[in-house]
């Protein structure tokens, strides 16, 4: 028997393939000249697919009747749709824990240089402005400040960890309270009034889409600070742009967008929002940890048939097998 064929539809971090060498067949799909012609007739070999952020949906996966398994590379996998992976007996794996330090190290570094206004001031300086006076005082600071969290989970927790020597107090919005000591709110509206910091962990997808809207905005106030490190589809990106420009909010801190690579052009020219280009997890070590969690994910289902890391929506088929 040939080795088992698994599919790349685009590129990947490189420690996938060097991880799955020798294991598998690998086809990487992007340097094909006619995809269509290898999805058709590699149809019924190819029984895995590793993905590196490309839409997998259903009539995709119906093109593969022979996949049982989509080993997703990042913790969120809101551009594979797991239901319609489950309905077809296809189990997804993500890549969580291996992460969350380095993405709430970035939070953390995004709300200091959003609430202290670092990067403006060093293009102050740059500018050469400092001769003409000192850059202005900042309204805000890091001290003493409550923190809301939308979506506490492993990353949460990990922000809520870094910023408790700062004074700040957290509070939660989940779906469900969870056994923590901060407070819960079930209502995000009301969160978002009695916090100075708004922090966005909750992962992507249809369910959370626009969750933090012109009302949230709103309720966060003039002093107000939102900080987004998870989707960009969780807020509504012309309301932002409206509120940072009315200084509904005071400003905005994110690493992620709406329509990314693509920023919305309001954004870039605004001088209370600071952006960056979704960098979240993006070190060495933590890329190649999430490459190597790929690899054990589709070679523990390769030798073992059970997955590492199966995502909610496919435990039940992990439970079953
Ligand atoms: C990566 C992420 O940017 O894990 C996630 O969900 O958003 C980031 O860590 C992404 O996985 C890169 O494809």
């Amino acid at each position: 028997m040939g080795l088992p064929v698994v599919l790349m539809p685009g590129p990947m971090h490189p420690a996938v393939a060097a991880g799955l060498e020798g294991h598998c067949e690998l086809i990487r799909l992007w340097e094909e000249t006619d995809r269509d012609a290898v999805l058709a007739s590699r149809r019924d070999e190819i029984v895995a697919v590793a993905s590196g952020g490309g839409r997998i949906d259903g009539p995709f996966l119906d093109r593969l009747p022979a996949v049982r398994i989509v080993a997703g590379f990042g913790v969120g996998y809101d551009r594979i749709d797991a239901s319609a992976a489950a309905e077809r007996g296809v189990v997804v794996t993500n890549t969580p824990g291996v992460l969350d330090d380095e993405v709430a190290d970035t939070a953390l570094g995004l709300l200091l240089m959003t609430v202290r206004e670092l990067p403006q001031a060093e293009r102050y300086l740059r500018e050469g402005k400092w001769q003409d006076g000192a850059y202005p005082l900042t309204r805000a600071t890091m001290h003493g400040r409550r923190m809301g969290i939308l979506g506490l989970g492993r990353i949460g927790q990990a922000i809520a960890d870094r910023v408790a020597p700062f004074g700040i107090s957290v509070a939660y919005h989940n779906r469900h309270r969870k056994d923590v000591d901060y407070d819960y709110y079930p209502s995000l509206v009301e969160m978002a009034r009695d916090v100075d910091i708004l922090m966005i962990v909750i992962p992507g997808g249809g369910s959370t889409r626009h969750l933090v809207d012109a009302e949230v905005l709103k309720a966060l106030g003039p002093e107000g600070i939102l900080i987004n490190v998870a989707r960009g589809t969780v807020v509504d990106e012309q309301a932002l742009v409206d509120a940072l420009r009315t200084t509904t909010i005071l400003s905005a801190g994110l690493d992620v967008f709406e329509h990314e690579p693509k920023v919305h052009p309001d954004l870039v020219t605004l001088p209370n929002a600071v952006l960056l280009p979704h960098v979240g997890s993006a070190t060495i070590p933590t890329r190649t940890a999430m490459g190597n969690l790929v690899v054990d994910n589709l070679r523990n289902w390769l030798t073992q048939g059970t997955p590492l890391t199966p995502v909610p929506e496919s435990e039940d088929l992990v439970r079953r097998a």
